[in-house]
């Protein structure tokens, strides 16, 4: 698959989430033709026009173990059309449970092709200073990591196809 641009789509109250789909965008080198945040209920419902690009990543954050339900009813709303898509959930460092697996679920019923996925630590939007959890995260470290799967999937896409 040749990834000629990428179409981005994420829900990320506290901006974790499109940090480390931005980054995994960036290590793909390629066009970003869009980006969509679809955190605010006034975006949602202005719903997503035809994806021009030929791979489009989706990214949100897990809520107790699963794919957020404020996210869930626009992510079933999308026409896929067989774009291959990446999913990416973030979590706080707790665990991600099956959100993977409900988020490649909802993008293969919507008619995606899931081609990569991944789970990556975040600061947790519970997280206080008194009570550390996954402090600074996504750290450089982890941004690196983004980036390299990002540019896997764009120099090896066969491994992820
Ligand atoms: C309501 C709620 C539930 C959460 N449940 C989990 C969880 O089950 N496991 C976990 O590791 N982190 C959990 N988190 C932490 C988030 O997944 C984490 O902070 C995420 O990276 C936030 O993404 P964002 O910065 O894009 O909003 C939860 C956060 C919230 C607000």
């Amino acid at each position: 698959m040749d990834i000629k641009s990428v179409f981005c789509v994420f829900f990320s109250p506290t901006g974790s989430t499109q940090t480390i789909v931005q980054n995994i965008a960036q290590g793909m080198q390629t066009e970003i033709t869009d980006v969509m945040d679809c955190t605010n209920r006034s975006k949602r419902r202005e719903g997503l026009e035809a994806i021009q690009s030929n791979l489009l990543i989706i990214g949100v954050p897990v809520y107790y173990g699963r794919v957020p339900q404020e996210a869930a009813p626009f992510l079933k709303s999308l026409s896929g059309r067989g774009v291959p898509v990446v999913l990416v959930v973030t979590y706080g460092n707790r665990e991600y449970k099956d959100s993977l697996l409900e988020l490649h679920d909802i993008a293969a019923e919507q008619g995606f092709i899931p081609v990569a996925g991944g789970a990556f630590v975040a600061e947790h939007s519970y997280s206080l200073p008194s009570r550390p959890i996954a402090h600074g995260r996504p750290d450089a470290n982890d941004i690196a990591m983004a980036q390299d799967f990002g540019m896997q999937i764009r120099k090896e896409p066969e491994l992820f196809l």
